[in-house]
């Protein structure tokens, strides 16, 4: 398995800005089944994979009621990637694309999206079903998942 944090042939490197434009705060970690990049499956759609989403007690206020949402949005930060890709050599594909027509963690923000199956909200801990990332991921923010506002069936993808 090739270490991601080493660039391809064909990939473009660039530089990225001196400072930072905003701050953020995590609200929780993802725990998985996944040690390691090589371990989690390619994407939410190849895994049945369950895990526990623990929000720092700070926020549990706002998990007020998301337990009526059968699916959620987690937003997370792939704490594990480089940053500085802007074309990239997919494994599967063999040539490079543009890294903001993929949806490789390896971006200037490293922001992943998942709509995952809420199976259960014990206290602060969410239970969730297809999770992709590695186990102990930072979590950025939860927003519900509402079919009638992001289930775009007629979207056309490269
Ligand atoms: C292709 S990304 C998709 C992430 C998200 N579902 C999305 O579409 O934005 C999933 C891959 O990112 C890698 N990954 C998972 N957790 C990571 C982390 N904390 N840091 C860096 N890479 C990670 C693994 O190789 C995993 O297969």
């Amino acid at each position: 398995m090739p270490d991601r944090n080493t660039a391809r042939a064909g990939e473009v490197k660039i530089d990225l800005p001196s400072s930072f434009d905003a701050n953020i705060y995590f609200i929780g970690r993802i725990r998985t089944p996944f040690k390691t990049r090589s371990d989690c499956p390619r994407n939410i759609s190849q895994s049945t994979a369950e895990g526990r989403v623990e929000i720092d007690s700070r926020y549990a206020g706002g998990l007020a009621d998301l337990s009526l949402c059968s699916h959620v949005w987690l937003m997370y930060w792939m704490d594990q990637a480089r940053r500085d890709l802007i074309q990239q050599v997919p494994a599967h594909l063999g040539r490079p694309r543009g890294t903001f027509a993929l949806r490789s963690p390896v971006r200037p923000n490293p922001i992943a999206i998942a709509a995952v199956e809420l199976l259960g909200i014990e206290g602060t801990t969410l239970r969730v079903r297809n999770v992709d990332c590695i186990d102990g991921t930072p979590l950025v923010d939860i927003k519900p998942y509402f079919a009638s506002i992001d289930s775009l069936p007629e979207a056309r993808r490269p």
